[in-house]
């Protein structure tokens, strides 16, 4: 009898056990191969293609071996940047259209540079789409801030923060600006006097940015602060490093040398900025409110007094996402703009002359009415902005079943907005969208400032065809590649 019942229970842990593997499998197959195979079939009735899903890689094999190919070769002396740094994207859309869909891994999206769908996105039917989850590694570095919140919590710390982007709390920061700035062109003054300096401005301008953006975060806590983000900078060095090399899942739970250092800057950031919250913290009580800018630490540290659900992590996490958020963007930002007026030296005489004009002496720091008044300065930093996009690409999620433009979009669908296409489509921009031309933003439609036949640059043709040498001899310095290449990267990941 015994021998029995016991043969049974094994028996029957046998078939429970055959089950749960059962379901396992079957689930798998579910989510990697059935569902992308209805989602194609969805998506191929209305029309939309794309390069076919294999199973559990998706494209990704085809989207790193794109992006490598590109990446390999010399880049030739244009602004021509989109077959480089989104090369896979670049590949499809001449293949699928301008609406197609890519599968990172079982990951769907779908690219789209309609400038009327991805108004949808972003408004008239923004409340379909959310943000979509970023790679862990960027998630610890952005912070659970504004950035990567969602619903509404981000409703609440976005009505927290905003007052910090008020035009009159913007204006009380032009000095703190100027100070910075005038601070660095003393230094470039001091270099130059022993004769010709090459400077490297992308290094001054990181540092620069991220002078400024520890102020408007951190305020009168400036000192503290910057050690701090001393701290989150080479966190993002090791982040930088790590996404370089070959992503296996979990390897970043793995003590190896690169994430133990990892662990303990992240403590260290923690640690110090909780001392940083408590000294402020203590302060209130006693320090009337200061009359400069408002900040960040602040203004959350206000606000946690009235509302218990602000705590201190949130205000750590807010800091890590300014500072992410501000730095890279603002600093590739001045970047590209001082390579585009070195390229263009005739729009540095007029960026010249307008800044002489409407400041007045050289030693004149600019006020907030001159910088409304830099009318052409405004409209460089907007053809850098468009050629340049610091960010390049950005991601939404469907939360439900939705409709875009006509299109039915699965709930769960990530929509794939690549915002350097869209800024170099020569269908928005006309045929000379690769060109830098800050005459395109001109109120004054005829404005031609110089005439541009020795400014030609390259033809999408030529450019096909430049050769090594030609390259080696017109860009001896390779930097601006890893530049660009960096920031794909981070897209790919994000
Ligand atoms: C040229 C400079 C900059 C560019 C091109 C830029 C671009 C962008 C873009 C495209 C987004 C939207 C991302 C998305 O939701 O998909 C964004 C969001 C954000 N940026 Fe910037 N940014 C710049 C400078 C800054 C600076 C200096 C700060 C802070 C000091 C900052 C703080 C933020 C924050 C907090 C968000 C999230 C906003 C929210 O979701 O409520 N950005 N930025
Ligand atoms: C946090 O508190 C505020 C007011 O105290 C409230 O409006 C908001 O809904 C709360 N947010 C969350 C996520 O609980
Ligand atoms: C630059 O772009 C911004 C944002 O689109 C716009 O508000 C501003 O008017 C533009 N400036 C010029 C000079 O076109
Ligand atoms: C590209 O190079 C090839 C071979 O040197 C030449 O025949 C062709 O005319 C060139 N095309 C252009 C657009 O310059």
């Amino acid at each position: 009898m015994m021998m029995m019942e016991d043969k049974l229970l094994n028996w029957l842990k046998l078939v429970f056990i055959s089950l749960m593997v059962l379901l396992f499998v079957s689930k798998i197959a579910v989510l990697l191969w059935w569902r992308p195979r209805k989602i194609e079939d969805h998506f191929s009735k209305q029309g939309i293609r794309g390069p076919p899903y294999h199973f559990f890689i998706g494209n990704v094999k085809e989207i790193v071996s794109l992006m490598l190919k590109a990446s390999s070769q010399p880049m030739p002396f244009s602004h021509n940047i989109l077959p480089r740094v989104l090369a896979f994207y670049h590949h499809w859309r001449k293949i699928y259209g301008a609406t197609f869909l890519i599968w990172f891994g079982p990951t769907v999206r779908l690219a789209v540079s309609d400038p009327d769908l991805i108004r949808e996105v972003f408004t008239s039917k923004f409340e379909f789409y959310e943000k979509n989850e970023a790679h862990p590694l960027i998630r610890q570095l952005e912070g659970d801030g504004l950035l990567s919140l969602k619903g509404e919590k981000w409703a609440h710390h976005r009505k927290i923060l905003t007052p910090t982007f008020h035009m009159e709390n913007l204006k009380l920061l032009v000095p703190v600006v100027a100070k910075s700035v005038t601070d660095m062109l003393d230094k470039w003054v001091t270099m130059s006097e022993s004769g010709n300096v090459e400077i490297e401005v992308s290094e001054w301008f990181q540092i620069l940015s991220e002078d400024v953006i520890t102020r408007t975060a951190f305020g009168s806590s400036y000192e503290d602060g910057k050690a701090i983000f001393r701290l989150q900078a080479r966190q993002m060095d090791l982040a930088a490093q790590a996404f370089q090399t070959v992503q296996i899942p979990g390897y970043r739970f793995i003590p190896t040398k690169r994430n133990i250092k990892s662990w303990k800057l992240d403590k260290d950031i923690k640690k110090s900025l909780m001392k940083l919250i408590g000294k402020r913290k203590e302060n209130i009580g006693n320090v009337l409110p200061e009359k400069g800018p408002k900040d960040l630490l602040g203004l959350m540290i206000q606000a946690s007094d009235s509302s218990p659900n602000i705590t201190d992590y949130d205000i750590v996490e807010e800091c890590k996402s300014f500072f992410f958020a501000g730095k890279q963007t603002t600093s590739n930002l001045l970047t590209w703009t001082t390579v585009l007026l070195a390229m263009h030296p005739q729009w540095q005489v007029l960026a010249r002359d307008e800044v002489l004009r409407v400041c007045g002496a050289r030693d004149n720091i600019p006020t907030k009415d001159d910088v409304v008044k830099l009318k052409t300065l405004n409209m460089i930093v907007n053809e850098s902005l468009r050629l340049y996009p610091p960010i390049i690409a950005t991601i939404r999620r469907a939360k439900t079943d939705a409709e875009l433009g006509g299109y039915k979009i699965p709930s769960g669908t990530e929509i794939l907005i690549p915002i350097l296409a869209v800024h170099h489509d020569q269908a928005i921009w006309g045929s000379d969208a690769n060109e830098f031309n800050p005459a395109r933003f001109s109120e004054d439609q005829e404005f031609k400032p110089y005439d541009d036949d020795d400014d030609k640059l390259l033809s999408d043709d030529e450019e096909e065809n430049v050769t090594q040498d030609v390259y080696e001899e017109r860009r001896p310095n390779h930097e601006m590649d890893k530049e660009r290449d960096s920031i794909a990267t981070h897209l790919m990941l994000r």
